[in-house]
């Protein structure tokens, strides 16, 4: 599957959109320079763009959007409850707004660690669903979601849950929540697919990445690739995100596939709320 894949490949997604299966993600890019990181990604050939409202760069990132006139997904997602459904539904609508670019492509819940758990997931989903009726929004979906949360979301949900944004790498591999996903038809996304660097040195990855003349970078945005998972790499840097975006020329052995895959130890490196209440 993922050998005919290049950086235009998209997912249909559950809603009825096709997500790109490479997007930048700008997490940590400050509002000054995320506008100059989406131009020069878009320039590169990126097709699609994950911020939140954590990030603090929505409106950085849709207006060098606006400005490509090309048509870029665009991700954004809710962390804290605002309290009611009315309340969630303003917030969000406040991003669509900021994001400036139409619809949005896709609104994530960011978390399911909420101070009221189960009633605040609800009033977020809730709102959600509301924007995407009113065509404010294309998609929706959720992050850092465990099995009982997407249990209990589908529980009450009228409209189809589109994507888990997890942590995903050869040391965090969820197959748990991966398996899940798939049997549901979830679009499962990895972020954090390079470890934010931290594992540049493994041994294992060092020689995958002599064995194929790719990067450690390269050989872990082609491992997201090969599992299925859409993936988010973040760089500000043009030349990172030119090599980042470089992976659809060559292709890990099930031997290289294997190896990674047998480094799982559930080694996360950002919050990891899928157990919550
Ligand atoms: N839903 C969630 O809760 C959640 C949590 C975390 C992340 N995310 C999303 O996933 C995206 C990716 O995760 P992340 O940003 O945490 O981590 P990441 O993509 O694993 O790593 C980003 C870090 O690696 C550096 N880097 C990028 N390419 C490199 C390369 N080729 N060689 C060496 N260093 C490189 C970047 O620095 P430079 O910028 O200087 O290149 C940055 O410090 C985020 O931006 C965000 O969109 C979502």
């Amino acid at each position: 599957m993922s050998s005919s894949l290049d950086i235009a490949s998209t997912y249909t997604l559950p809603a009825g959109n096709n997500i790109p299966v490479l997007q930048l993600g700008v997490y940590k890019s400050p509002a000054d320079v995320t506008h100059r990181s989406v131009q020069s990604a878009i320039q590169l050939g990126y097709r699609g763009v994950d911020t939140a409202q954590y990030y603090a760069n929505e409106s950085e990132a849709g207006s060098a959007i606006r400005e490509s006139g090309k048509n870029i997904f665009i991700t954004s997602k809710i962390m804290d409850s605002a309290g009611d459904v009315d309340a969630n539904y303003a917030k969000c609508l406040e991003s669509v707004n900021k994001i400036n670019v139409g619809a949005v492509d896709l609104f994530l819940i960011h978390s399911p660690r909420y101070p009221n758990g189960a009633q605040d997931r609800k009033a977020v989903w809730l709102a959600l669903e509301r924007l995407a009726k009113e065509g404010r929004v294309k998609a929706i979906g959720v992050s850092n979601y465990g099995v009982k949360h997407l249990k209990e979301l589908e529980e009450y949900a009228s409209l189809p849950i589109s994507v888990n944004q997890i942590e995903l790498h050869p040391w965090n591999q969820m197959n748990d929540i991966v398996t899940y996903c798939k049997q549901k038809g979830i679009v499962v996304e990895a972020y954090c697919p390079l470890v934010r660097g931290r594992k540049a040195d493994d041994a294992h990855l060092v020689k995958i990445a002599e064995q194929t003349g790719k990067s450690w970078a390269q050989v872990l945005v082609r491992w997201s690739l090969q599992r299925g998972f859409v993936v988010l790499p973040k760089s500000d840097n043009a030349d990172r995100q030119k090599l980042n975006a470089d992976v659809f020329d060559f292709e890990l052995s099930d031997d290289q596939m294997t190896l990674l895959n047998g480094l799982d130890a559930g080694e996360h490196i950002a919050p990891c709320p899928i157990d919550c209440d």
